[in-house]
């Protein structure tokens, strides 16, 4: 696909397409799609936040595993390069639960043996977080940790890790050695606390070091590690300032939507641009994989996969032999009982209810009674109990869907499932007394917005809206997961599947309206998108209707969500 800057903000391609082809059918769970190696082999994580295990049909295995499979393919392709593109909090309890978030999962995380990482926004949301996460991960990774436009303040403001660094591969036939320029960058992020100055990307491409570094480094591939989506703005800008000093192959490895999806830019940015991009997902649910082939090629080969994050695909891709070799190695058995260790201690399997069904965020219509929005809206925010002492009228409370990460599945609601369904600590704020119609016009407006309500997360854009040929279609035992249509075709996927339905979320959510006869309503918020209502309020007319801001006390939807478990969900065993 030929992608100009205009085109390359928008476009997300992938989670779930309905123009992928029928072939895909033809195809069983066991026929997995084999790898492709290349001179250039890259593995990436993006995304995990907090994730260190999956215990589905589709998505199997912990941290451990992956720390063997790394191991297996580092036998069969030496030159192999694992490298992560930031966000590890938020998103499950083995991050968020430990008071301060991360105190168990920044050590998990550090002992995965990286060539390389970057930072994304949620290492960087919060003071103590961002501190800890530069004296515990950034600086016990030394100069892997790889950043290019985040800085700490520490008496003075220096680097959040290592400006870029060159990595070296030296197992080829032709006996020479292999450099990979490696840079790691965060998109234009700015909802930081004091401590932490982030660089526009533009900005930071002008400056010294990282001219120098493409000047005079010696290098035969470049390689930018982004917590930046393949089709954002920031990398065109990357691409152009890259290619002003070097033709040398460019790799991109993005991250931050959550999305597969991999690019390939050619004829672009004066000739052929040799760019490439992969993008491997989210919640440790897909691994990443691009490979390339540059010397004595005419022009380069590339390939691309996802990798489902299964403990049989990461078997037969590493060609795990059983009568040769244990599959889990030191390292994997070390990180998988410290995982347990962890989850103990945060008693993450603590059960507080069962949940009788599955309640899905883009999986289902909103409303409908299979969608989490409805439950939330409808059942779950209306028993929150404010403290607050001037709140006693009628009241409409709005919540961002940004907010909400995954799915409720049917089963035990358990300590976890708050922290992977609703993971953000927030404090309820109101407006008391605003005047009905005012009230009545925010969540259109809100929801006007083309702009994002959750804590920095990127809703994807412009997704096909169902795919209803895949249910129509046999399936032949497929699991639901990811079909992936990106700048490569759609024969990406390592294991076919059938795609969920996918369905575009309102930015924000409320209750219900009180019945019309009432005038007045206090206006119940989080305090985290405290800016878009007044925003809201400007745009309605009513600015002074902000200076009511008041504290408004009560229990987040995590813990609303857990009271409402215990109190409607009982187990029947
Ligand atoms: C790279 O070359 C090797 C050896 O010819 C081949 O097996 C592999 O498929 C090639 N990979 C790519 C990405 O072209
Ligand atoms: C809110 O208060 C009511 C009445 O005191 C009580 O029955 C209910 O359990 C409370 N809800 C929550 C979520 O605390």
């Amino acid at each position: 696909m030929k992608l100009n800057l205009a085109v390359l903000a928008l476009a997300v391609h992938s989670v779930a397409s309905a123009a992928t082809g029928q072939q895909i059918f033809a195809l069983k769970r066991p026929d997995r799609r084999a790898l492709t190696p290349g001179e250039y082999t890259f593995l990436q994580t993006t995304d995990t936040h907090g994730w260190f295990e999956q215990s589905g049909e589709t998505y199997f295995g912990d941290w451990g595993d992956l720390a063997s499979f790394h191991q297996h393919m580092k036998k069969k392709y030496p030159n192999l390069l694992f490298f992560d593109s930031g966000d590890k909090h938020d998103g499950n309890g083995v991050s968020d639960a430990s008071t301060p978030r991360g105190h168990y999962s920044r050590r998990l995380f550090r002992e995965m043996p990286f060539d390389a990482v970057t930072v994304g926004n949620h290492e960087l949301y919060n003071t103590e977080v961002a501190t800890l996460e530069y004296e515990e991960v950034s600086q016990h990774l030394g100069d892997k940790y790889l950043s290019g436009n985040v800085e700490i303040w520490r008496g003075e403001w220096r680097p959040y890790g290592n400006r870029y660094k060159v990595i070296e591969r030296s197992h080829y036939k032709d006996g020479k050695t292999r450099r990979i320029l490696t840079f790691g960058f965060l998109y234009d992020f700015d909802l930081h606390p004091n401590n932490i100055r982030v660089t526009k990307v533009r900005d930071a491409v002008k400056q010294q070091w990282f001219l120098d570094a493409l000047d005079n480094e010696e290098y035969d591939v470049v390689a930018v590690i982004g917590h930046i989506p393949l089709r954002s703005w920031e990398f065109p800008q990357l691409i152009e300032a890259i290619r002003k000093r070097t033709k040398k192959p460019l790799v991109l490895l993005g991250g931050h939507s959550h999305v597969r999806d991999a690019v390939q830019l050619n004829g672009e940015f004066d000739g052929p641009s040799d760019v490439y991009g992969i993008q491997g997902g989210r919640f440790l649910e897909t691994l990443g994989w691009l490979s390339l082939n540059v010397t004595g090629q005419e022009s380069t080969s590339s390939s691309r996969s996802y990798i489902d994050f299964h403990i049989d695909g990461l078997k037969f891709h590493a060609s795990h032999d059983p009568d040769h070799s244990k599959w889990d190695t030191a390292l994997g058995k070390s990180l998988t009982r410290q995982l347990s260790r962890i989850k103990k201690k945060l008693d993450l399997k603590e059960v507080y209810g069962c949940v009788p069904e599955n309640y899905y965020t883009n999986g289902a219509k909103f409303p409908g009674p299979s969608s989490l929005l409805s439950l939330i809206a409808d059942e779950v925010l209306p028993t929150l109990n404010g403290t607050a002492e001037g709140a006693t009228g009628d009241r409409v409370i709005i919540t961002n869907t940004g907010g909400l990460r995954f799915d409720l599945l049917k089963g035990p609601y358990t300590r976890n499932t708050g922290f992977v369904v609703s993971p953000f600590p927030n404090n309820w704020v109101y407006l008391p007394n605003i005047d009905i119609h005012t009230a009545h016009d925010i969540l259109p407006y809100l929801n006007r917005k083309a702009h994002i309500l959750g804590s920095g997360h990127m809703v994807p854009e412009e997704i096909p809206q169902e795919c209803d040929m895949f249910h129509a279609a046999d399936t032949k035992g497929l699991l639901p997961g990811y079909v992936t249509l990106d700048d490569y075709g759609h024969d990406g996927d390592d294991t076919p599947h059938w795609a969920l339905p996918y369905y575009e979320l309102p930015n924000a959510i409320q209750t219900e309206m009180p019945p019309d006869d009432v005038k007045y309503v206090d206006l119940v918020f989080y305090d985290f998108i405290a800016p878009f209502i007044q925003e809201a309020l400007y745009a309605l007319d009513r600015p002074d209707y902000f200076e009511r801001l008041t504290d408004y006390g009560g229990k987040g939807l995590n813990e609303l969500l857990k009271d409402y478990a215990e109190e409607h969900w009982e187990c029947r065993y």
